[in-house]
């Protein structure tokens, strides 16, 4: 059921939303429609994209040194990628989309932006908290068959079809070039930061 088309007063404890709300462009409605349906002292706990300014970058962390840190690879594969002349222009809709519905123009503006929107929305005691989640893969292949069931169609449907195929492949050949004789064998982490909000309705 679409999120904004819930409809209750004061009924509920608490909201709970896992890695959903960066695809609702209405936040700030969304927000003042969370604040209506629940009871007063009411809590919601969301989580979303966090800011990768705020990841935790030290490599003594110990999950991430047990293994490769193949989102940065990919990251830079795809930084790479888009740099192509052919691919550029395709790229730079994909960064405004992810803009779009990520609802700010700059991740850094998002916890502030939010802030206020919570505020408007009659809500208090507004936390955040953003931390590293490590997802962990045995092998590359096992990486590219996860990449492929979610995160890469999407990145890819803004390219038209008869080039998916062959930008898909230039980005697994930019992964598997940086992925050096050395590293064969090795586990693979991909680490991507969380940003938890947390906040109370004012009674
Ligand atoms: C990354 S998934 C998270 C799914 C689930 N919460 C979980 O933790 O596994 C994002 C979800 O947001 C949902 N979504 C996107 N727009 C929505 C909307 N307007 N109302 C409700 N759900 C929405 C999608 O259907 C998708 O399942």
């Amino acid at each position: 059921m679409d999120a904004m088309a819930i409809r209750f007063d004061a009924e509920f404890d608490a909201i709970f939303s896992n890695q959903a709300i960066h695809w609702i462009q209405t936040q700030r409605l969304l927000y003042k429609k969370m604040n209506k349906v629940l009871k007063p002292r009411g809590r919601i706990l969301l989580s979303t994209l966090g800011d990768p300014a705020e990841s935790s970058n030290s490599e003594e962390n110990g999950d991430s040194s047990a293994g490769i840190n193949v989102s940065a690879i990919e990251a830079a594969a795809l930084i790479t990628v888009s740099h192509t002349p052919e691919l550029e222009q395709f790229f730079q809709v994909l960064n405004s989309t992810s803009q779009i519905l990520n609802g700010v123009s700059n991740m850094h503006e998002r916890k502030p932006l939010t802030q206020k929107m919570l505020e408007g929305a009659n809500f208090t005691r507004i936390q955040f908290e953003t931390r590293d989640f490590f997802v962990r893969y045995e092998t590359l292949d096992a990486f590219f068959s996860s990449r492929q069931a979610y995160i890469w169609p999407a990145i890819l449907h803004v390219i038209p079809e008869n080039i998916r195929a062959t930008t898909l492949s230039k980005i697994k050949a930019q992964i598997k070039k940086q992925v050096t004789g050395d590293t064969q064998g090795a586990k693979f982490v991909e680490r991507y930061p969380v940003l938890f909000i947390s906040a109370e309705k004012i009674v």
